[in-house]
Parts: C-alpha cells; sequence; structure tokens
C-alpha cells in the first residue's frame, strides 16, 4: 500500500459521464457524440469561471445549465422528455467496470477510500447508490462544504479534514488531467487515470503515476 487514503473523482474517473447520452442515442440522432462532449465541457467551464468569479452555484445547476447550452448550440432540436431522461441518467450513470473491485482490494488492504467530487451530495449519494457502491467508501465528500470548485485548494484541504491525513498520505486519482494537476498542486500523490489515451499538459504539475484504469492502482 502506498496511501493511507485513496480518494477518487467522481465523473470521468468513477462514474462515465458519456453513459447519459448513450442511453439516449437514438432519440438525439447524428448529435449525440457532440451534444455529450459539449455538456462536459461547458460543466466544466461553470465551474472554473464562478470559482474565479466567487459566484458558487450548486454542480447540479450547472449540469443542468450545460445541457441546456449543448442542446441549443447542436440545433436544438431534443424533446423535454429527452432532456429529462438524460437529467435522470445523469443522477444513475455507469461506474467503470473495474471500479467495484478495485475498491474492495483497497479496503480489504486498510486503506481509507474517499470520493472528493465537484458534484453535488444529492447527485453523488444517487451515482453511488445505483452503482452498487453504496458500502464503497468511508466518506463521499462534496465541494459543496467549502464553497467552491476543484483546482481552487480549499477544495482538496477537505480530505484532511476529514481523515486527518497529510497531503503526502493521500493518493488522489482522476481522469481529468487538469485535476491531476489540482492535486498535486496540492501535494497529494496524484495518479491519472488516463482512459482515452489523452496527451499530457500540465507539464510542471506532473502525476506520479498513470494507469490506463482503476485496476493497477497501488
Ligand atoms: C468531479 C468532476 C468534475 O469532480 O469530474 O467529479
Amino acid at each position: 500500500m502506498s496511501a493511507k487514503v485513496y480518494v477518487f473523482d467522481a465523473y470521468g474517473t468513477l462514474f462515465d459521464v458519456h453513459s447519459a447520452v448513450a442511453r439516449s442515442r437514438d432519440a438525439i440522432g447524428p448529435a449525440a457524440d457532440r451534444l455529450s462532449e459539449l455538456w462536459r465541457v461547458k460543466q466544466l467551464e461553470y465551474s472554473w469561471t464562478r470559482s474565479l468569479m466567487g459566484h458558487y452555484a450548486d454542480f447540479w445547476a450547472l449540469t443542468e445549465q450545460a445541457l441546456d447550452y449543448a442542446i441549443a448550440a447542436t440545433g436544438g432540436a431534443i424533446e423535454p422528455s429527452t432532456r429529462a431522461a438524460l437529467l435522470d441518467a445523469y443522477r444513475t450513470l455507469d461506474a467503470y467496470p473495474e471500479v467495484a473491485a478495485t475498491l474492495t482490494r483497497l479496503r480489504a488492504a486498510g486503506a481509507g477510500t474517499a470520493i472528493l467530487s465537484n458534484g453535488s451530495e444529492a447527485m453523488l449519494a444517487s451515482a453511488v447508490d445505483a452503482a452498487g457502491l453504496a458500502g464503497s467508501f468511508d466518506a463521499v465528500l462534496s465541494v459543496h462544504a467549502a464553497g467552491i470548485f476543484k483546482t481552487a485548494p480549499r477544495a482538496y484541504e477537505l480530505v484532511g479534514a476529514r481523515f486527518g491525513a497529510q497531503p503526502h498520505e493521500v493518493s488522489f486519482q482522476s481522469s481529468n488531467r487538469w485535476d491531476i494537476a489540482g492535486a498535486k498542486a496540492f501535494g497529494f500523490r496524484a495518479v491519472w487515470i488516463n482512459r482515452s489515451g489523452a496527451p499530457d499538459e500540465y507539464a510542471d504539475l506532473a502525476p506520479d503515476d498513470v494507469l490506463a484504469d482503476l485496476s493497477g492502482l497501488r
């Protein structure tokens, strides 16, 4: 074991954000992939701009606003029932296949496990429940308690406050390279789960390890 506590980003790392649009692919049509990408990109943009402005808003609200932008930008031809289905799906996203076994293995070895996510408490609770992961975490931490999104240090501070751990005792896993940069700047051991084979960035804030999925996490 190389850490006392293993902390996971939620969206993109444990849960497949594109599984929401995948479930309504037929109803959306050829714009489905672009809509899914834009939905995610705008959701994140809103989190960063609001953090810089000091105008925090709940991540669920940003998720809805980003979806409405993505719908408008891809032609707007989405039925209200499809919009509702997409938002419902976001509360019950598919977990990646290796997530449950990885958490079981880490906990059996005596490590603490947690989520640290921009997501609101309610959206995280429903995603964790829907994926059958309710017993897999010692804590599900939402940045809502800090009133600012990652990559603000105040968001990463929630881990130490909950576990009484120093940053170097925490292994932080994210599929989002921007989040790995934030975690590294904060002082965590940072493991980039590069599921999509994305090129590296933030060269001065390099991950301690890079894995294709969570199964090889040590
Ligand atoms: C998370 C997102 C934004 O914090 O990936 O879970």
